[in-house]
């Protein structure tokens, strides 16, 4: 009698440990099923992210150049804002060229160039590209407006 309780208990504890083993899959099965990004959402881009840091106080900005334009071609901050700009030329070679904050960047096809600097006046400034890239080139520029 007593072996037959044990054969019990043994089947008892191997239905249960089977139980749980189906238990933990349906829960995976869950976990896998809560997408990211969610469904519908798989093409939105991210070319164009304004990120405000509010901890470091630094304005971030993806700039797309190509031929002939940059996108955003406004970019507009406040002053005192430290702005970081992450430019990809996605075709030929431009550049970036924001003289009356001293900065000329050469922009390499295929790359992002990271130009930073502290937006330490107000007004509205000209941006153009800086490197000949083609008949348009003349005409590619945008505006930097720092308000106060
Ligand atoms: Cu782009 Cu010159």
């Amino acid at each position: 009698m007593k072996k037959i309780i044990g054969l019990l208990i043994i089947f008892a504890l191997i239905f249960i440990v089977g139980c749980s083993h189906t238990n933990n899959e349906s829960d995976a099965g869950v976990g896998i099923s809560s997408e990211f990004p969610a469904p519908g959402f798989e093409d939105v881009p991210e070319a164009i992210v304004v990120d405000a840091d509010l901890e470091t106080g630094v304005k971030e900005f993806n700039v797309v150049a190509k031929k002939w334009e940059f996108q955003p071609s406004t970019i507009e901050v406040k002053r005192g804002d430290k702005v970081k700009l992450n430019i990809n030329s996605v075709d030929v070679t431009h550049g970036f060229s924001l003289a009356d904050f001293g900065i000329n960047e050469n922009l390499a096809p295929g790359k992002t160039t990271v130009v930073e600097f502290t937006a330490d006046k107000t007004g509205t400034f000209t941006f153009f590209c800086s490197v000949y890239c083609g008949s348009g080139h003349s005409d590619m520029k945008g505006m930097l407006i720092v308000n106060e």
